[in-house]
């Protein structure tokens, strides 16, 4: 996050490293600079709140600045890696996301007097550019020569404290500019620019910018001038508050509803056109593949279900394989889904299958995202912004995405806003039964979780949130498979999720084999439980979905864990 303008640059600055804290919570910085004291950064390890009560970032002079929220990639957590990261002689300061793979060897290549401070790559970068100036070298022609000598990934926004000017460059990982009425604002995504704007600047690959008194001027690698093009969007900053909710992740399974009818709406009317285009795309295609990771992937193998229950042959390969198994030819489709529409094996698996000639569609809830921007068809499942790391309305919606589009590769109707009164009836009758079950597994160190069919991939979405938010090891599995392993491990207690939509389920031969070795059997189904849910066996997955979120929140309350920022993880996954 960068600002420059009339403003307290550290009020802006905090005010939207708090909006991308979701991207990484493990440390921060704010660096500003003003004619006294000059520079001044303060920067820990923690998040942003409890730093701002030891630092009182508020306090910082000056009106232009830049600041960081750091998810630990090169260099453990501590307030020496945290960024930002300055030059020997504090005339640059700067942040960066990414990676700069050859770090080292820049590093050999520059002279010996540096003095490093940090286990960081991206520290490299100041003394790099620190190098070239005192050679006499113009900033400029400083940024485009590291451009060219770095490889890896970044967004990094630096500071010239002795012009008192910003410089934003991109590869690969996002950055977007807005201009305020106030000055001039960068960020990682839109949510940290929208309270200021409503038209959006994305930097290309390898594009830069220089940013001084309020204005700025776009290059390409080559210092050639490009000419900026500023996207509209909408988005309800509201929206993405809190309100009463002690949790955003109760706030957003709560959302589910309004979600779908949401999307619904959408689909059926700004949005049709997109639908039926890709729905086309997929009965041309001889290849049809989905490629995400986590929820997204599992999303992603409703997709290859619904695909294939409609007669389309489907796959779905987790991105970070991708290119360790997929042959794409010019008649492949290749469908990104992905919430952020900015996940990097994700971004890498699309740039694969366009250098193999294949085209690239995709499903995406962040509008003009990267992955949204690389497509030539993109839905968007108008889940609203998601704070909490863990997704649960966005998930829901790639599914809801996914039967809609089904139906129209059927050509037949599916009253998906339908699903949004289904799954408000399943929070409002099984609150209380999903909080006296979590009382229940709330030392449970394994939970497993049966599924088949249209279930599988929710049996894999619930064991996810079972790790990712309280901390228990889980296994989402195929019911049949079970015997030919897993069933070692069931024992007198051993929790056992069944997901069965129907009495006569092949599930529930599964169930009896785990019951008959003394598991802690919970049956998530319509006929007898001990929830309460509806006997529509095409919406059940969904059902049984919330049933698992509300579980995975309860119990990880109930051990008083930080629900919505879970340790190690980040909710936008910019690196491989
Ligand atoms: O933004 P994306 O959908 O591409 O993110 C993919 C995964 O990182 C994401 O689904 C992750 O698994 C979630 N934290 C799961 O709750």
């Amino acid at each position: 996050m960068a600002y420059t303008g009339d403003e307290d640059a550290a009020g802006v600055i905090l005010d939207g490293l708090k909006k991308l804290e979701y991207r990484g919570y493990d440390s921060a910085g704010i660096a500003t600079v003003s004619d006294n004291p000059g520079l001044t950064v303060k920067k820990g390890e923690g998040k942003i709140d409890e730093l701002d009560t030891t630092y009182d970032f508020g306090s910082m002079t000056g009106t232009s600045g830049i600041g960081h929220t750091r998810w630990a990639t090169h260099g453990g957590v501590s307030q020496a890696n945290a960024h930002p990261h300055t030059s020997c002689d504090d005339r640059l300061v700067l942040v960066h996301n990414g990676i700069i793979e050859n770090h080292k060897a820049i590093a050999e290549r520059l002279e010996d007097d540096h003095s490093y401070t940090s286990d960081t790559d991206s520290e490299i970068i100041a003394h790099y550019l620190e190098e070239q100036l005192h050679h006499g070298v113009p900033i400029q022609d400083a940024i485009e020569q590291f451009m060219e000598t770095a490889d890896g990934t970044f967004a990094i926004v630096l500071l010239d404290t002795e012009t008192d000017t910003l410089y934003a460059l991109k590869r690969k990982s996002p950055l977007v500019l807005g201009e305020a009425d106030h000055g001039i604002v960068l960020g990682s995504d839109l949510y940290a620019i929208a309270p200021y704007t409503d038209e959006a600047l994305f930097f290309e690959d390898d594009e830069y910018a220089i940013i001084q008194d309020e204005t700025f001027t776009l290059y390409d690698a080559d210092g050639r001038e490009q000419d900026p093009s500023f996207r509209p969007f909408d988005w309800d900053v509201e929206g993405a508050e809190k309100g009463s909710y002690d949790h955003y992740m109760l706030k957003e399974i709560n959302e589910q509803p309004q979600a779908i009818k949401r999307l619904a709406h959408s689909l059926g009317s700004t949005q049709e056109k997109a639908r039926e285009q890709l729905a086309q795309k997929i009965e041309d295609a001889s290849r049809v593949i989905f490629t995400a990771a986590g929820s997204s992937y599992h999303a992603s193998l409703m997709g290859v279900y619904h695909l294939q229950a409609a007669g389309i042959e489907a796959q779905a390969l987790i991105a970070s394989e991708f290119k360790n198994y997929e042959r794409v030819d010019e008649d492949t489709l290749v469908i990104a889904v992905s919430q952020s529409g900015e996940t990097m094996d994700v971004i890498e698996a699309i740039e694969y299958s366009k250098d193999r000639g294949g085209e690239v569609a995709s499903i995406v809830n962040v509008p003009h995202s990267t992955i949204q921007r690389k497509s030539s068809v993109s839905l968007e499942i108008c889940a609203g912004q998601e704070v909490c790391v863990a997704s649960t309305k966005t998930f829901t919606n790639q599914v809801v995405t996914m039967l809609s589009l089904a139906a129209t590769l059927r050509d037949e109707d599916h009253d998906i806003a339908a699903i949004g009164d289904e799954i408000a009836a399943v929070i409002e009758h099984n609150i209380d039964r999903v909080q006296t079950l979590a009382s229940e597994l709330e030392d449970a160190d394994d939970i497993y979780v049966l599924g088949r069919g249209s279930t599988y991939p929710i049996a894999r979405e619930i064991a996810l949130k079972l790790k990712e938010i309280p901390y228990i090891h889980a296994e989402g599995m195929m019911g049949g498979e079970l015997k030919h392993g897993t069933l070692a491990l069931i024992e007198d207690g051993t929790p056992v999720i069944s997901l069965i939509p129907t009495p006569d389920d092949p599930i529930e031969s599964n169930v009896e084999e785990v019951e008959a070795r003394g598991a802690h059997s919970i049956r998530v189904t319509p006929h007898g439980g001990q929830f309460d849910l509806e006997a529509n066996e095409d919406h059940f997955a969904l059902y049984a979905t919330t049933i698992g979120f509300l579980l995975s929140y309860y119990i990880a309350k109930a051990k008083d864990l930080p629900i919505d920022k879970p340790r190690n993880l980040a909710k936008s996954v910019t690196v491989t």
